[in-house]
C-alpha cells in the first residue's frame, strides 16, 4: 500500500489492491453508511439532471446507482439521470467498468476549476478530506450552485473532536477496529502515511463549510466514532 520517498513510506491510493474490501475495514461500520446512501439517493436523483461522485475510486456506488435507477419502472427517470464519476487516481481509473450506458468517469483531481451542472445529487464519500482544505470551500459553493432544488450533497468525512480527550477516546476506539484486521505496525505505519494527504476538520467545520456555502437545510444521518456523514439539501 505503501509508496517509498526519500526512504519514507509514503500512501499512495494508486498501490492498494481490492480497495471496496479494503476500505470497509478501515471504516467500522461502512457498509451501513454504503446501504443508506443508496436508499436517500433513489429518494433524492431526479429525471433530466445528472448524479456525480466524487472520488469515486473503483465506481462501485456510482455504478450502484445507475443499475438502480436501470431497475425502475418509471421511464422517465431511466432514461434521463447522467451518472458521473470523478477519479484522479490512474490505478482505480485502468479498472472502471462500466455497468449501465449512462455511466461516465472522469479522470481529474476535483478542485475549484471543476465544473459540476445540472445535479440532483453529488456524493463525497471520504474524498474531501484528501483536498487541500483552501481549495474546500470553493468547491462546496460550486456544488451547491450545481444542485437543482432540493437537490442533495452527501459529504462523508473523518472528523476530529473538539476536545482532545474525546479526540484520544474516539481514535482509540477506531484503532481497536483497525487491529482486528492490520499488525498494529501496519495500522501506525499508515496512521503515519496519511498524515501528510488526509486533512480532517472538525463536525462544526465541515457544517460551517456546508453553510457558507451557501446550504442552510442539513443534517448528521450517520456517525461511528470520528466517521460521520451529512446530508446538505438545497433550497
Ligand atoms: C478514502 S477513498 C474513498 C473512495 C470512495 N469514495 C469510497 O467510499 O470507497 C478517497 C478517494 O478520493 C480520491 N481523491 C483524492 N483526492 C481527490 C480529488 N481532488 N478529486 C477527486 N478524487 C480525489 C482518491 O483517489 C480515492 O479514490
Amino acid at each position: 500500500m505503501a509508496e517509498w520517498k526519500n526512504g519514507e513510506p509514503k500512501f499512495s491510493f494508486s498501490t492498494v489492491t481490492d480497495f471496496d474490501a479494503h476500505i470497509s475495514t478501515e471504516i467500522r461500520g461502512y457498509e451501513i453508511l454504503d446501504e443508506i446512501v443508496v436508499g436517500l439517493a433513489g429518494a433524492i436523483m431526479q429525471s433530466g439532471t445528472n448524479v456525480y461522485d466524487i472520488g469515486c475510486s473503483t465506481g462501485r456506488l456510482i455504478n450502484t446507482l445507475a443499475s438502480l435507477v436501470a431497475s425502475e419502472e418509471d421511464e422517465s427517470r431511466r432514461k434521463s439521470v447522467n451518472f458521473i464519476g470523478v477519479e484522479p487516481n490512474r490505478n482505480f481509473v485502468s479498472s472502471f467498468s462500466i455497468l449501465e450506458g449512462r455511466v461516465s468517469f472522469l479522470r481529474e483531481k476535483v478542485s475549484p476549476a471543476t465544473r459540476f451542472s445540472n445535479a440532483s445529487l453529488i456524493t463525497s464519500i471520504f474524498t474531501f478530506q484528501f483536498i487541500p482544505v483552501h481549495e474546500r470551500q470553493e468547491i462546496a459553493r460550486n456544488i451547491h450552485s450545481a444542485l437543482t432544488p432540493n437537490g442533495a450533497f452527501i459529504l462523508a468525512e473523518k472528523v476530529y473532536a473538539k476536545d482532545g480527550y474525546l479526540e484520544h477516546l474516539l481514535d482509540d476506539r477506531h484503532i481497536s477496529f483497525k487491529r482486528e484486521h492490520r499488525s498494529a505496525e501496519e495500522v501506525l505505519g499508515k496512521k503515519h502515511q496519511l498524515q501528510a494527504i488526509m486533512h480532517p476538520l472538525t463536525l462544526d467545520g465541515n457544517l460551517l463549510l456546508l453553510e457558507k456555502a451557501g446550504f442552510d437545510r442539513y443534517e448528521v444521518f450517520w456517525r461511528v466514532n470520528n466517521f460521520v456523514a451529512m446530508i446538505a439539501v438545497r433550497s
